[in-house]
């Protein structure tokens, strides 16, 4: 049986939290704060998440949402990182910088890779980062229509098994290619701010693949 940890109790720890409740799995919200966590989950007021400590969350966890800032060499993904091993670690950071027009990363460089980097022993996967906060509150668009999660990585079984997991929620979730594939995910975030702002679309947009 999955059981989720969803690490940050911010803006997207809340959204992917409720998400994967609403889908019938059990969620262990987990935060730097142990009141913080458990304040977040009687907020969101649904039974299967259970707020806890960073630690707690991944022991119980099969696959470990990151739902916090990206940083170079990143205090809480060190401190996790024995409890990580051999586990399904899923990325979601995008390196932006404080006006979000670029990114901080080289470009020949992204969050995810760095996260694999610091996680060695943890089977890394890259998604949801270009799916804003709001989105998960109102998954639907025009029509009806998922917007899609780009989901990448260099372990193909775990990434198939990421891919098999959002794919219970209300998005399209496609295999995007090796965890590289990044660089460019981690760009498109940029662009997709970038016409939240120029159109008003006030936080909610997104990407759909069509064929
Ligand atoms: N917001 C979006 O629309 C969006 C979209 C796609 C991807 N992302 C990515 O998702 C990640 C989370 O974004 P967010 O909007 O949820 O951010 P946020 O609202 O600022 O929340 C981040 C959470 O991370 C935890 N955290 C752990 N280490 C931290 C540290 N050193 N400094 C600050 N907080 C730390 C905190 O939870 P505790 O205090 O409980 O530990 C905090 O509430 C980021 O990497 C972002 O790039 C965001």
């Amino acid at each position: 049986m999955t059981t989720i940890a969803v690490i940050g109790t911010g803006n997207m720890g809340k959204g992917i939290s409720q998400s994967f409740a609403k889908a019938g799995y059990q969620v262990f919200l987990g935060s730097r704060n142990l009141e913080t966590s458990q304040q977040v989950a009687s907020q969101i007021g649904q039974s299967l998440i259970t707020g806890v400590s960073n630690a707690e969350a991944v022991e119980r966890a099969t696959i470990v949402f990151l739902a916090i800032p990206y940083q170079e060499n990143n205090q809480t993904i060190r401190g996790l990182r024995g409890a990580l091993r051999g586990k399904i670690v899923v990325d979601i950071s995008n390196p932006l910088n404080p006006t979000y027009d670029g990114l901080t990363t080289k470009p020949d460089y992204s969050a995810a890779e760095s996260v694999s980097e610091l996680l060695p022993e943890s089977r890394v996967v890259g998604a949801f980062k270009n799916t804003l906060a709001g989105v998960f509150y109102e998954p639907y668009f025009d029509g009806g229509q998922k917007s899609t999660v780009l989901v990448v990585g260099d372990d193909e079984q775990a990434k198939a098994e990421v891919i098999k997991l959002i794919s219970a929620l209300p998005f399209q979730a496609l295999d995007a290619g090796g965890l590289q594939k990044a660089r460019t995910i981690e760009q498109m975030t940029v662009l997709i701010l970038g016409l939240s702002m120029k159109h008003n679309y006030n936080f909610h947009a997104g990407i759909r693949v069509i064929s």
